[in-house]
């Protein structure tokens, strides 16, 4: 649904990019620039928490940016979720809410919220569209971040129709590449296995264990990608309701496994532990209002991956492990 929407970003805008340094911010940040954006603006947690509302008025009254790009989370895969629901929820409400509100207070020109795909419920229908929010039950295993998340989205529609705010929304599919964070368990599926198999690998072990039955299907998409779509979103779309940004496509946890293990190079068995949870069952986004704007994916996950595990040997040192 194109609606024709055109917003030109002026080229000297002050752009600030919350979480410049995560997965998601740092590919916003390098498709910014490599846009021409060069009055871009970042700060680590450690500078500015987001989680304190003084804090973000304070940086906002000093700062003044024209576009704001809400990629600061507590992010973590399917077990740190389920480990801490509670922080979840309530750090990544406090952070959205701190910079949403502040993003209205001091005019900010356009900002867009992430959110995540997890916000659908468990057994929408395939492909997952943008209207089947709050259409049922959500997915126990990260019901925290998955409410938290649903907040972000209303309030953009709320700031919109009280406020004439001209903020939008996107909700991300299952993200990766380089700058993934890699620790275990917490990680998403991508950086874990591909960290576990790297290890396994340096062993010798003749077995790899994928979590869970590896039937459930999912869909990847390179950061790098997001952050062009989020110039995009910017750029071609202003309305209340979110938008689905993926490739559309899906491929099994199994099927995943032996892709990873192409390209770790391990040769081993790969086996499944169904004890361990395995999540909503299908998660595949439509993606046909995204692409009605223009947008296409450019990153195909075999590449994807063998350029994230070019990242994870090459940055050892200061990865996140
Ligand atoms: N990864 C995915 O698969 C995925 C999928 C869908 C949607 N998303 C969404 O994309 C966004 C970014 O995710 P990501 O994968 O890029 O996560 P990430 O790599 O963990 O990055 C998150 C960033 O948020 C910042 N942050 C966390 N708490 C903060 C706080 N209290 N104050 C200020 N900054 C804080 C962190 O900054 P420091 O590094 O300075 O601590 C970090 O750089 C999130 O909204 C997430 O929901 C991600």
């Amino acid at each position: 649904m194109d609606t024709g929407y055109q917003h030109e970003i002026p080229a000297d805008a002050k752009i600030y990019i919350a979480g410049h340094a995560g997965l998601a911010g740092s590919a916003i940040w390098r498709a910014f620039s490599s846009a021409g954006y060069g009055n871009l603006v970042g700060r680590r947690s450690a500078e500015l928490d987001l989680r304190d509302r003084a804090q973000t008025f304070d940086f906002f009254a000093q700062e003044r940016p024209d576009y704001v790009i809400d990629a600061a989370a507590k992010v973590g895969g399917i077990f740190g979720n389920n480990a801490a629901p509670a922080d979840f929820l309530s750090e990544n409400l406090r952070i959205q809410v701190n910079l949403l509100d502040a993003a209205k207070d001091f005019g900010v020109t356009r900002a867009l919220f992430l959110g995540s795909s997890c916000i659908y419920p468990k057994f929408a229908a395939q492909p997952i569209r943008e209207d089947s929010l709050l259409t049922g039950e959500l997915e126990e295993s990260n019901f925290g971040y998955a409410i938290a998340k649903i907040t972000g989205v209303m309030q953009i529609k709320a700031l919109r129709q009280q406020y004439g705010c001209s903020f939008i929304s996107a909700m991300p599919t299952n993200l990766y590449g380089p700058g993934d964070n890699f620790t275990i368990p917490g990680a998403h599926v991508i950086p874990m296995i591909m960290h576990r198999m790297h290890l396994a690998k340096a062993e010798g072990a003749p077995e790899f264990t994928v979590y869970g039955t590896g039937t459930p299907l999912r869909e990847f998409l390179h950061a790098e990608d997001l952050g062009r779509a989020c110039l995009t979103l910017l750029q071609r779309y202003d309305a209340p309701e979110p938008i689905n940004v993926g490739c559309g496509e899906d491929l099994s946890i199994n099927e995943l496994a032996r892709m990873i293990a192409d390209v770790v190079g391990y040769e081993g068995k790969l086996v499944n532990d169904p004890s361990k949870l395995d999540g909503t069952p299908r998660k595949v986004l439509d993606v046909s209002r995204l692409r009605s704007l223009g947008w296409s994916p450019s990153i195909g996950l075999a590449d994807g991956l063998k350029d994230t595990y070019a990242w994870f040997l090459a940055h050892q040192d200061t990865a996140r492990l």
